[in-house]
């Protein structure tokens, strides 16, 4: 069997064709098809403001830098993570605030979150960046209300979930990136992730005040609406307002982007297809302590099981040519976090999770005989242990 990997885009010729018309045009950075993929995007989450940027971590760091993350500004997330969700906070000089998962769906635990709002006497705790790991979006209804209790803002980590939804108290369907609840939403398009662009990120929301000053930030904080500059000396004159950077998408990447997303509703039908498949497999085998689940809003970017022996399955898997892979390995035990003072034993539920979790291979390409092999692989070593 070929190799299997745990996650695979696709470039189609379409694909190509929106890439090679922006090259042959006058513009590479901020072109046109930056804003039509802003535009596309906003429509397909259902929010009203998109940004689009550099890539997912460069839109962690301006949502931060919008929300006022500084000296002494706390911000709670989920160690059950990729590094660049609690990094962006230390970007902007403020401190990570590590809570536990919930082991039953492996997201930020919200009472454990309530727990350390209750003993932040000083009221340093300013804000939640909620990650919807592996495409299960949070139920952000409960999470804004704790949010408003304590005056906090909320930024939703929507990189593995792009079309995911939760039902609210009324059932109903809120996407993620809708901005229904959250303040700000943020998503990568690294090619593992549901749509590819090289690198490539967007930032959603309501708010105009925030959607204003992002442009501003990821254009080196020039102001981006000329009836708001201070001085005016002529046509070739621009305005640094506040300190920005460059996060631009360009806009070949943009037209990458806008031309996969045409594609990413039946490519997610495919997705959740898989983990139907996955699940019904699952359903009776004794090995398998937990899994992804079904739930019918969840995006599916990784379908994560729990097991025994976790490392001589990878191994056993790999050797087959089956590259599984283990999402995450817990923020706050990276060597540097440990550095700032964290400790193994501090989130038992987080580091429980990490010693058996596994990552399947999941992808709209994944034909049904690979996943087959994947399935009858797995319970080939189950049998023989
Ligand atoms: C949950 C999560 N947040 C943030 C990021 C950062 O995105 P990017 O790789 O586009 O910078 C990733 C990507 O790996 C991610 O999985």
């Amino acid at each position: 069997m070929e190799r299997i990997p745990y996650g695979k885009h696709l470039i189609t010729k379409e694909d190509i064709a929106a890439v090679v018309e922006v090259l042959k045009s006058d513009l590479l950075t901020q072109g046109p098809h930056v804003k039509y993929f802003e535009d596309a995007f906003a429509d397909y989450v259902g929010c009203k403001y998109a940004v689009a940027v550099s890539n997912g971590t460069t839109a962690l760091h301006l949502c931060a830098l919008a929300l006022g993350v500084d000296n002494g500004v706390k911000v709670i997330t989920t160690p059950i993570t990729f590094v660049a969700s609690a990094n962006c906070v230390l970007y902007c000089g403020g401190e990570v605030v590590f809570a536990d998962i919930n082991p039953e769906n492996y997201l930020l635990n919200i009472e454990k979150v309530r727990e350390l709002l209750l003993k932040d006497l000083k009221k340093e705790i300013k804000g939640f960046i909620l990650v919807n790991f592996a495409g299960n979006v949070t139920d952000l209804e409960s999470f804004r209300a704790l949010a408003d209790e304590f005056g906090c803002w909320i930024i939703e980590d929507a990189c593995h979930s792009p079309g995911g939804y939760f039902l609210n108290s009324r059932q109903d369907k809120v996407f993620s990136g809708s901005g229904m609840y959250a303040d700000l939403a943020i998503f990568s398009f690294h090619p593992v992730k549901h749509i590819a662009a090289g690198e490539g990120g967007m930032i959603t929301t309501n708010d105009e005040t925030l959607y204003l000053k992002l442009l501003n930030l990821r254009t080196h904080g020039i102001q981006q609406d000329r009836s708001k500059r201070v001085e005016n000396h002529g046509e070739w004159y621009y305005e640094m307002q506040s300190l920005g950077y460059n996060y631009r998408l360009t806009d070949f990447q943009a037209a990458l982007g806008l031309s996969q997303l045409k594609r990413a509703e039946k490519r997610l039908e495919k997705r959740k297809k898989i983990a139907s498949i996955y699940n019904n497999f699952f359903l009776d085998k004794d090995y398998i302590r937990s899994h992804s689940g079904f739930s019918e809003g969840h995006a599916y970017h990784l379908y994560v099981i729990e097991i025994d022996n976790r490392k001589d399955l990878y191994d056993y898997l790999r050797n087959l040519n089956i590259y599984c892979q283990v999402h995450y390995i817990p923020v706050h035990l990276m060597p540097f976090y440990k550095s700032l003072g964290w400790e193994k034993n501090d989130l038992p539920q987080s580091e429980l999770y990490y010693s058996r979790c596994l990552s399947l291979p999941i992808y709209p390409e994944l034909t049904y005989e690979q996943q087959k092999y994947v399935m009858n692989s797995i319970n080939q070593f189950y049998n023989k242990i």
